[in-house]
């Protein structure tokens, strides 16, 4: 029996809605097609976008969303979508399969999806290929609110009052795909073009976020933290799990043996130690910790579904990939002091999706339902918490990895939410949990669980959703439960 000890006197930190936050780029299906079909589409949608995931993205949490890109932020040129559709420049998508972006959905369609969505939103600039000029003019066609030629011209295209703008992130990968930057380099860059991205109105700051590392390149961390530890807001971390070492055969999605699920699941496990990490060189940098940290993608990468284009990194997903978002969620609320957002790459129909598509059909995919049981950790506060677990072992990856993983929070009227996985694809597990000085009421647990392999497919029954979950005893303070193997299960306790 594993102990599992929760203590509401020790409240760590509030866990920013936005650590739940979601990434769309124009890439593959999923702006176009995923999200957006126009107005004149046969697809029941509300100003181009799609009835059906607007509400089931709302039914499941979205707090803040990333856009455009990605790798095609760098490439994107702002103006090129705005004003009368017909009128706009055609591009190549140069990253994402070499396929002609009309640009119909550019800033204003957005901001309309944001409103549509009732979240916050998150641009990303262009360092790579765009200009000062350009990034500023963008920011203030945003947010800009008074006389100025880019809030004219936003009033001229149907939006007299500015938006609201919560992030702005200056470049992505500039050590990749946004200009294969030295951190020295991108660092002057990011104070230059960041200069220029004023802070219109102070009743709505926005926040600033530098390209950070890749994985664990601590050294881009630590130069790039030297030079905007006074400018930015947050540093971005990229993270992708990928069952194995190459990017050149990653395995597939749905087919996969059992070495190489304890693989997938021990190299999720490694954003713990990223974060701390990254942590730890921002701290050597800037003891006094003015920036936080921002993990702007993470998620599951496989080789695409065969038969479809490679350029457009689409994945089905399974259990497996619900473990991976559970015990990242998880680890991402233990870190809630330092972090400032995260975003799951990608919204619908590419990398770790919460909602694939074709056609009119759409599926909420394993992520899907992990996101939507995790939603009342959202602006809780975090608690002190701590399981002990059996160790796994990955013979592939040659780790070892904890079979559970938790954690908890509390809500203003005091009601307690524990969401413990199960990471093991074979072990139910057996836990004791106790909760410091509480007299507990009542206990509600819901679960989501299945073989690893399953999933949700076009067409078909839904094979895993959250269900009621009863396999636990009510205790004066806590409770005893025996979670199956694979399983997310979220405990609301009351006291
Ligand atoms: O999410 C897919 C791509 O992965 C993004 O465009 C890029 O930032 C990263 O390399």
């Amino acid at each position: 029996m594993e102990k599992y000890l929760i203590n509401p006197n020790e409240k760590i930190a509030t866990i920013n809605k936005d650590l739940y936050g979601h990434f769309s780029e124009h890439l593959g299906r999923c702006i176009y097609e995923g999200i957006y079909v126009g107005e004149n589409s046969k697809i029941p949608n509300v100003n181009g976008m799609r009835s059906d995931v607007v509400a089931a993205l709302k039914e499941m949490g979205i707090p803040v969303l990333r856009w455009p890109g990605g790798c095609f932020a760098d490439e994107y040129h702002w103006k090129d979508g705005i004003g009368e559709k017909s009128k706009r420049k055609k591009m190549i998508n140069t990253h994402w399969g070499g396929v002609v972006e009309d640009n119909s959905f550019g800033t204003d369609e957005f901001f309309e999806l944001c409103r549509q969505l009732g979240c916050d939103a998150y641009v990303n600039g262009n360092v790579g290929s765009g200009t000062v000029q350009e990034m500023s003019e963008w920011v203030e066609y945003i947010t800009f609110d008074g006389v100025s030629p880019m809030a004219e011209l936003r009033a001229k295209n149907g939006h007299k009052e500015p938006y609201k703008l919560k992030y702005f992130g200056v470049g992505n990968e500039s050590w990749g795909c946004g200009g294969c930057m030295d951190p020295e380099h991108y660092g002057n860059l990011f104070k230059q073009y960041n200069t220029y991205c004023r802070t219109y109105n102070k009743d709505n700051p926005i926040s600033r976020i530098a390209c950070g590392p890749n994985g664990g390149d601590y050294h881009w961390t630590k130069q790039v933290m030297d030079k905007v530890k006074h400018h930015a807001n947050g540093i971005s971390l990229h993270y992708y799990t990928l069952p194995r070492d190459s990017w050149d055969d990653k395995g597939s999605a749905t087919e996969f043996d059992r070495n190489e699920y304890d693989a997938t699941v021990s190299k999720a496990f490694r954003m713990d130690e990223l974060i701390t990490n990254h942590l730890a060189a921002m701290d050597s940098v800037a003891p006094w910790k003015p920036v936080k940290l921002v993990v702007d993608e993470w998620g599951t990468w496989y080789d695409v579904e065969p038969g479809t284009n490679p350029g457009f990194l689409y994945q089905q997903s399974t259990m497996r990939d619900a473990i991976v978002a559970a015990l990242t969620l998880n680890i991402f609320n233990k870190h809630a002091d330092r972090l400032l957002m995260c975003n799951i790459a990608q919204t619908v129909n590419v990398l770790q999706s919460v909602i694939l598509t074709d056609g009119k059909k759409m599926v909420k995919t394993p992520t899907y339902y992990v996101f939507k049981l995790f939603k009342e950790h959202q602006n809780n506060t975090l608690l002190g918490s701590f399981i002990t677990t059996e160790k796994l072992y990955s013979a592939n990856n040659k780790k070892e990895f904890p079979q559970l993983v938790e954690s908890a929070s509390v809500d203003e009227n005091g009601v307690i939410y524990s969401t413990v996985a199960n990471t093991s694809s074979t072990k139910s597990a057996k836990i004791k949990c106790q909760i410091a000085d509480t007299k507990v009421k009542s206990i509600k647990a819901e679960i989501i669980t299945e073989e690893c392999h399953a999933k949700n497919e076009f067409d078909c029954e839904e094979k895993v959703f959250i269900k009621e979950f009863t396999s636990f005893r009510q205790l004066k303070d806590g409770f005893t439960a025996e979670l199956p193997a694979c399983s997310v299960v979220k405990f609301t306790i009351e006291r």
